[in-house]
């Protein structure tokens, strides 16, 4: 009798070996002393002389295949059962959520203020940390003995050792920036200006020596203070909601005249407090001048609030230094 070598072929590749008992089935049926393909070498002796040959190859081949298939699976099947017998884990849970970050709060907080300046028709202008003291001081109308001048609060940067009149200044407002925006554009002119500042002051729970601001300006030839106060109140209105408490108060600002303070109120269980968080009036006319515009013509009004004093009342968030700590404890808190 002739075996029907294409038929076993086929059978052999299709053989479904699903688990290590079908392994061994598989194993008995072909390869053991007694599986089909011992027994058909066997008994190559029986076949005509003449084809015993070619049969002993085409046998030898099968026998290959069905060889390679076991080794395979066996391969297979112990590794896959070495690695689930050393998980200590239970591999039936579902997987731990991925951490994913999210934008930093002041980031947040910032991307609302300008959201919210954009929509009254305000741009977005910006300008140098390392600035001049032409910029930061004097074109703002800061008389030479101004205290805002003096180490303490100022971080000078040396850049000529034999020339101190060269000296920069890390800014220490984002002010010099309406200085910049008007000698580059001509009023009209209404535009936001955000950024880092930074202050040469003790490191507490209120202060940083580095801080954010967000810069306002609008000089045209009709600005009033009326409309000051109105984008003022509107800004406060659209951040934290219109039952918001603020005030607003007198105050004294070089490149101001007249110029006011906001303070917005910080409710708490126990009572709460007035929260100072911008300085804003009307552009001073010795300023105006510095970048050569005539103060008879136009009028402006700036104002610069303190990124940092918004976004710890926005988020409720009572150390400044927390953002700057880069906790992931704090930080994962604002997705
Ligand atoms: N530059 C001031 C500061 O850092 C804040 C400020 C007050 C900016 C009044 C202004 C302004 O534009 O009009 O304390």
């Amino acid at each position: 009798m002739q075996p029907d070598i294409q038929a076993l072929e086929a059978e052999i590749k299709e053989f479904e070996i699903s688990s290590p008992e079908d392994l061994e089935a598989f194993r008995l049926k072909y390869l053991s002393r007694k599986g089909v393909i011992p027994e058909l070498l066997g008994s190559i002796g029986q076949a005509p002389k003449e084809k015993r040959a070619e049969l002993g190859q085409q046998l030898n081949a099968l026998k290959k295949l069905a060889q390679s298939r076991f080794d395979e699976k066996k391969q297979e099947f112990e590794s896959g059962s070495a690695r689930y017998a050393a998980a200590t884990d239970d591999i039936t849970l579902p997987p731990a959520p991925a951490p994913v970050g999210s934008l930093h709060p002041l980031t947040q907080a910032m991307s609302e203020i300008k959201t919210i300046f954009m929509r009254m028709g305000f741009t977005i202008a910006d300008g140098p940390e390392l600035e001049d003291d032409f910029h930061n001081f004097t074109a703002l109308n800061f008389p030479p003995e101004h205290p805002a001048r003096d180490m303490q609060d100022t971080f000078f940067v040396r850049k000529n050792e034999e020339d101190p009149s060269e000296d920069q200044v890390l800014r220490t407002h984002t002010s010099p920036v309406q200085i910049r925006l008007m000698k580059e554009h001509p009023p009209p002119l209404r535009a936001i200006m955000p950024g880092r500042v930074y202050r040469n002051e003790s490191i507490t729970a209120k202060s940083y020596c580095l801080f954010h601001q967000v810069e306002g300006l609008a000089v045209d030839t009709d600005i009033s203070f009326a409309e000051l106060k109105e984008t003022l109140i509107l800004f406060t209105r659209e951040m934290f909601g219109s039952d918001t408490a603020y005030r607003i108060r007198p105050s004294y600002f070089p490149f101001t005249e007249p110029s006011l303070e906001m303070d917005i109120w910080w409710g708490s269980k126990k009572g709460g407090q007035w929260l100072e968080v911008l300085g804003a009036g009307m552009v001073h006319p010795n300023v105006l001048k510095s970048v050569d515009l005539d103060p008879q013509e136009f009028t402006g009004f700036a104002f610069g609030m303190g990124v940092e004093r918004l976004t710890m009342l926005w988020y409720g968030i009572d150390d400044i230094r927390l953002f700057y700590d880069n906790d992931v404890r704090f930080l994962e808190q604002f997705h």
